[in-house]
C-alpha cells in the first residue's frame, strides 16, 4: 500500500490548537485566518528554469498551512510544529538571516516590502503534510503560505505569477540560495487536474491537463536527506553561466543557453570544456525534451512519455551529475515494475524524491516493489505516496 496522503489539517483543528498555545490572548477560533501553500514536483524540465528554458511542474496535495490572528503591532509570532524555536519578526526591522526556518518568513517579509505590498503583524502557527527537504518545495510552500498570511487585506495585491518572483526574491537575496523560478511559480500558480508549461523566459505559461484517471502520479521518496545540496546547487548555476559567457565570446546572440539547439552541440563540443559541455548538453536537450512531453502528454502517446522522462533522467545522471545512487534505484525499480509508465528524479537532484506516472492498477505493485528492495539495498526507509496535481496557494475557506 502507498502511504495514504495525509489529510490537510482541517482548519477548525488548527484554530483550537492555535487557541491552546496562547492562553492569554483569548484568541477567538472563529476570527482565526488559515492560508495553505502546496509542495510541487516537477513532470520535466530540470535545472532549465535558471536557464531561461521551460519547465512542466505541478502543485501537490501536500501542504503547509498557516492559522492566524491579525494583530496592530507589526509584531509577527509564528510557532512551526515540529520545530524547536519560534519566529519572532519586527517588520519594522527585519534584520539579517539567523540560519532558521524563520529566515523563509523574514524573508518573505522583507521582499513583500521590497515589492511595495503592505504587510501585517500576526501571531500564528505553521503545520505541514509536506516531507522537509525532500525535494518537494517545502521551503517555497513556507514562503508562498507566509506571503498569503503577511499581506494585509485578504488577498496579496499581486497576481499569481508576481508574487511567486517576490518569494523567489526572498530565497535567492534574503536566505542566499540562488534558485530559478519554478518553484515558487507552481507553488504560486498550481492549477488542480494539470501540470503547467512555463516558459521562463518570457514568463508565460499556460495549465497542461493531466490524465490522472489513466496516470497516477506517485512521487518515491529516497529517505536520504539532500546532500550538498546548496552548495552543488550554486556550482550548477555558475557552470551554465560560464558556459554561456564562453560561447558568447563567438556568438553575440547567445545570451542564455535557451538560445542554443541539439544542432549547435558539434560547435560546442570544440569551444567548451568537457564539463561545460556536458552541463549545455543536458540543458539544451532538455528544453527539447518538456515541448515533446507537453505534445506527448495531449496525443495520448504515454510510450513516448516514458522514453522521453527516461532520457531525462540519463541527462541528469551523467551530463548533469545531480542523481544519487538512491535516486537512480528508485527509478530502476519502477521502471521494472509492470504498469509504471514514466519514472525519474525531481526537483534540484543530491537526494530527494522520483517523479512517477503509474497506471492506477500498478500503483500498489509499485509500492510493494519499492518497500521491498530499496530498504535491502540501501538500509534507508522510503515513502510512495500517490498525490494529485492541486491548485495553487492561497485562502482556506472554512465552512
Ligand atoms: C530546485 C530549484 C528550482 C530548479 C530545480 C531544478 O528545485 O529551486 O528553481 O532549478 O531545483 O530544476
Amino acid at each position: 500500500m502507498p502511504n495514504a496522503t495525509p489529510d490537510p489539517i482541517a482548519a477548525e483543528r488548527l484554530a483550537a490548537r492555535l487557541a491552546a498555545l496562547h492562553p492569554t490572548m483569548a484568541v477567538d477560533p472563529a476570527a482565526v485566518r488559515v492560508v495553505r501553500a502546496p509542495g510541487r514536483i516537477n513532470l520535466i524540465g530540470e535545472h532549465t528554469d535558471y536557464n531561461d528554458g521551460f519547465v512542466l511542474p505541478a502543485a501537490i496535495d501536500l501542504e503547509t498551512r498557516i492559522a492566524f490572528v491579525p494583530t496592530t503591532d507589526r509584531r509577527v509570532g509564528l510557532a512551526a510544529e515540529g520545530e524547536a524555536t519560534a519566529a519572532s519578526i519586527d517588520l519594522d526591522a527585519i534584520g539579517t538571516r539567523a540560519g532558521a526556518w524563520a529566515d523563509y518568513i523574514a524573508g518573505t517579509a522583507w521582499a513583500l516590502a521590497a515589492a511595495g505590498v503592505p504587510t501585517r503583524g500576526l501571531t500564528g502557527l505553521v503545520t505541514s503534510t509536506l516531507p522537509r527537504e525532500a525535494g518537494l518545495s517545502s521551503s517555497a510552500a513556507l514562503e508562498l503560505a507566509a506571503a498569503w498570511a503577511l499581506a494585509d487585506g485578504d488577498a496579496p495585491p499581486l497576481d499569481g505569477l508576481a508574487l511567486a518572483r517576490a518569494c523567489q526574491r526572498a530565497e535567492n537575496d534574503y536566505v542566499g540560495v540562488q534558485c530559478g523560478l519554478m518553484d515558487q511559480f507552481a507553488v504560486s500558480c498550481g492549477v488542480a487536474g494539470a501540470a503547467l508549461l512555463l516558459d521562463c523566459r518570457s514568463l508565460a505559461f499556460r495549465p497542461v491537463p493531466l490524465p490522472e484517471e489513466r496516470l497516477a502520479l506517485v512521487v518515491c521518496h529516497t529517505g536520504a536527506r539532500r546532500r550538498l545540496g546548496a552548495s552543488a546547487y550554486n556550482d550548477r548555476r555558475r557552470q551554465c553561466a560560464e558556459a554561456v559567457a564562453a560561447v558568447a565570446r563567438h556568438r553575440r546572440d547567445v545570451a542564455s543557453l535557451r538560445d542554443l539547439g541539439v544542432a549547435d552541440l558539434p560547435w560546442l563540443a570544440t569551444i567548451l570544456d568537457e564539463v561545460g559541455l556536458r552541463r549545455a548538453r543536458h540543458v539544451i536537450t532538455e528544453n527539447d525534451r518538456v515541448l515533446a512531453t507537453v505534445a506527448a502528454l495531449a496525443a495520448g502517446e504515454d510510450e513516448r512519455v516514458g522514453e522521453l522522462f527516461a532520457a531525462s533522467h540519463a541527462s541528469l545522471r551523467d551530463d548533469f551529475e545531480v542523481s544519487s545512487r538512491e535516486l537512480d534505484l528508485l527509478v530502476a525499480i519502477a521502471t521494472a515494475t509492470p504498469g509504471v509508465g514514466a519514472a525519474r528524479m525531481t526537483g534540484g537532484g543530491f537526494g530527494g524524491c522520483t517523479v512517477n506516472l503509474v497506471r492506477p492498477d500498478a500503483v500498489e505493485r509499485l509500492a510493494s516493489a519499492v518497500l521491498r528492495d530499496y530498504p535491502a539495498r540501501t538500509g534507508l526507509q522510503p515513502a510512495v505516496m500517490a498525490v494529485r496535481a492541486a491548485d495553487g496557494a492561497g485562502i482556506v475557506t472554512r465552512g
